[in-house]
């Protein structure tokens, strides 16, 4: 064992809070020992918390077989701004069964992709995710406890033998962690088996994984860099989005396609980029240095310098651009819809409703995550008829005055974040309804980050298909 070496001062200091999901209701029950075995958690748990705890007794008396030991398992999230540790707690079985009062994660930043310049210390910068992991499950289990890494689109991005040099430093970390790994463990996996995963977390949280077909819940993950649609469907597809899916004795025909850049932030970017352009063009056909564009997207009221644009091939200075703020929900709206549609000239199936690539109507019922969700608590949505408030909420945003009216209202959002709202209630209508035809009157999405108590995290997914 090398735990000295996996010890080395960690490179990533800027950790964020330990982030304990609230003990859903099943996993109340194991408050109790929990507590004696780590005294400094503070308990925050009140009446209510003593009712549930009564309650989920008997579900866990009657359910979780008492000799069941506890297993831990440990899967790291190498995404593109940091990487994130999950030390799962769990029950082996037929099925196995999670215990959320003993999971535990922790996101070390920047991510993997960060060390392209000296993919040798990436390894470094999972070091305190591994010691945290290591603070976390007892001493006496850590031999059997598997760890793996799995890198998401930062690492895609990068050429191939960097990403496999970033990978190699993280194997030699793992070897010596102390905990069970073998190399073929740290992989860099596609946007489909991310968004499988995803599709696998949440039906095991909603209980309907190893049930049949038209009882599983799709998802759809807006992203900050990709957007993730997967579901089960009968339907025949082009083989490239077709994925199997083997659970107990049931076969899943997946949907699963990941969309590369139109990811909330990603897409954010690219607007700009679009409504920018004619400004930069005629800045250099009439040798100007300063420009404006129109920007519906952005509350009128609110006016910043884009700043120093990269010059066009036949500009040698740079220019300054300025965005004029209009704010304009359909307008916006529409200028969305291009960017969704970009590329669509190139469809090689009979239904491209994303940029080139193919999505059968969506069946079933659906969960939206991430942005999605972040957006709707912002406006303070129901999960029912969420498109339909989406867009009224949304209408009244962009058409508000960002001074006088928007940033008293949200005084505790910084202008950064706040921003962005404008442009996201447009891109989900979009997205939503104009691209993948969902009906505004919709009832079937739930938009939503957790379901009783778990995040629907595709790690957590990824730990469960290896289990089973
Ligand atoms: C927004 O733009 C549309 C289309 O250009 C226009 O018809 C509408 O009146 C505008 N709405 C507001 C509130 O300015």
């Amino acid at each position: 064992m090398h735990r000295n070496k996996a010890r080395v001062e960690p490179r990533a200091q800027a950790l964020e809070q330990t982030l304990i999901p609230p003990p859903p209701p099943a996993a109340a029950s194991k408050m109790v020992a929990q507590r004696q075995r780590s005294s400094s958690r503070s308990s925050r748990r009140h009446l209510a918390g003593a009712v549930v705890f009564l309650a989920t007794t008997a579900f866990a008396l009657l359910f979780l077989p008492r000799s069941s030991p506890l297993s831990y398992g440990i899967v790291i999230d190498a995404g593109s701004t940091g990487s994130r540790v999950h030390v799962i707690a769990y029950h082996a079985g037929a099925l196995t069964q999670l215990d959320w009062s003993r999971t535990y994660s922790l996101k070390a930043t920047p991510g993997l992709s960060s060390f392209a310049a000296d993919p040798g210390s990436g390894g470094l910068s999972i070091a305190p995710l591994l010691e945290f992991a290591r603070r976390h499950v007892p001493r006496d289990s850590w031999v059997h406890t598997e760890v793996r890494l799995m890198a998401t689109a930062g690492l895609r991005l990068l050429d191939i033998a960097t990403a496999e040099a970033v990978m190699e430093s993280c194997r030699e970390l793992l070897r010596g962690s102390g905990f069970r790994f073998q190399d073929q463990w740290a992989t860099i996996i596609s946007g489909a088996d991310e968004g499988i995963y995803a599709w696998v977390a949440a039906n095991y949280a909603l209980g309907t994984l190893g049930g049949a077909r038209q009882d599983t819940t799709g998802i759809i993950e807006l992203g900050g860099a990709s957007i993730q649609v997967t579901f089960a469907t009968d339907k025949p597809m082009p083989q490239e989005f077709s994925h199997v899916l083997k659970f107990g004795d049931i076969t899943y025909n997946l949907y699963s396609h990941s969309f590369l850049h139109l990811g909330q932030n990603v897409a954010y970017e690219s607007l700009h980029d679009l409504l920018s352009t004619p400004a930069l063009e005629s800045m250099s056909t009439h040798l100007i240095h300063q420009a404006t564009y129109k920007d519906p997207c952005t509350p009128k009221g609110f006016s910043r310098m884009v700043g120093l644009v990269k010059p066009l091939a036949s500009v040698l200075e740079s220019k300054n651009i300025i965005a004029h703020a209009v704010g304009n929900f359909s307008e916006c709206r529409s200028v969305v819809r291009t960017l969704l549609h970009k590329g669509q000239e190139e469809c090689i199936y009979h239904d491209c409703r994303l940029g080139a690539a193919f999505v059968p109507d969506l069946e079933g019922r659906f969960l939206a995550t991430e942005n999605f969700y972040h957006t709707s608590k912002f406006f303070g949505l129901r999960s029912k008829s969420f498109l339909s408030d989406l867009m009224l909420a949304g209408e009244q945003f962009c058409h508000g005055d960002w001074s006088s009216n928007i940033k008293r209202k949200y005084r505790s959002f910084n202008e950064g974040e706040l921003l962005l709202f404008c442009f996201s209630s447009a891109y989900i209508v979009a997205l939503l309804h104009d691209a993948l035809k969902v009906p505004m009157d919709h009832n079937s999405i739930d938009v939503t980050n957790k379901i009783r108590g778990m995040p629907v995290d595709w790690a957590l997914g990824a730990f469960i298909v290896q289990k089973n």
